[in-house]
């Protein structure tokens, strides 16, 4: 596993977009899968510029978002299928029908959760899986204790994820208590991961899944045994690493 350690959140941003606009540029037909939330706008934000003043191409690029909430449309403010609309995909040259989010509202998620499983397989799989870190060490909406083997699949958050997204909401009972979630089987599947953190919250959350011995009570720790995974955080996220000296860069 290999640990980058940038001096900020926006260059962490910067290098991870540049990792995945260099796959892009050598297989343009990339299957990506993505993540939502605060760490990866850096991300999205650069990779719309090097669409934009560098050309880099996404018209063959197929995408799979790691979850949705529970209840919320594609449309409702604060589905993860608005937000990255509005963070990417409207900005770039993507083909709609390239674009895969689990649907919050599906009828029958057992079934929409058993075909999202299907897609990646007949997309050939992801390439490259982007992800954040939960303080509570969740990647995907696997929280603590979800099994390392566990596939797509509806998943109760924990309290303390409510009260980190709380913030995007007018109030706590707004807030999903439920959402769809690719697994932590499913992510491990990817043929490499990319694992951003930002910020000094998330340092205990890091320190635990890169360094401690692996166990689901942290849910990241399940990338040790993945053979092809990045790291990408930046000082404050790397703080309670022991051997961040070894890894820092500028
Ligand atoms: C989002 C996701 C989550 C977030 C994590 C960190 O699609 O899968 O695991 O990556 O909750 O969120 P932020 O980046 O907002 O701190």
């Amino acid at each position: 596993m290999e640990i980058i350690i940038k001096v900020n959140a926006e260059a962490a941003g910067l290098l991870a977009a540049g990792l995945i606009a260099e796959k892009i540029r050598t297989n343009p037909k990339t299957v990506l899968g993505l993540a939502t939330g605060g760490t990866p706008l850096p991300v999205y934000e650069e990779l719309v510029r090097l669409y934009r003043q560098e050309n880099l191409d996404f018209s063959s690029v197929t995408t799979f978002n790691l979850d949705e909430y529970v209840g919320l449309g594609g449309e409702d403010a604060n589905s993860y299928c608005r937000f990255m609309w509005e963070n990417l995909f409207n900005h770039i040259n993507i083909a709609p029908e390239r674009v895969h989010i689990p649907n919050g509202l599906a009828e029958d998620m057992e079934a929409h959760c058993l075909e999202y499983e299907d897609r990646i397989q007949q997309a050939g799989g992801i390439d490259l899986q982007l992800l954040g870190i939960g303080a509570n060490g969740h990647i995907g909406f696997n929280e603590p204790n979800s099994s390392f083997a566990s596939r797509t699949r509806v998943v109760n958050l924990a309290p303390e994820t409510v009260k980190a997204n709380r913030r995007f909401f007018p109030a706590e009972e707004d807030v999903p208590r439920r959402a769809v979630t690719m697994g932590i089987g499913t992510i491990l599947e990817s043929r490499s991961c990319l694992l951003l953190a930002a910020g000094e919250n998330k340092a205990e959350a890091l320190a635990a899944a890169l360094e401690a011995p692996v166990s689901s009570s942290v849910p990241a720790s399940a990338l040790q045994s993945h053979p092809r995974t990045t790291v990408i955080c930046d000082r404050a996220a790397a703080a309670k690493l022991r051997n961040r000296l070894k890894n820092e860069s500028a």
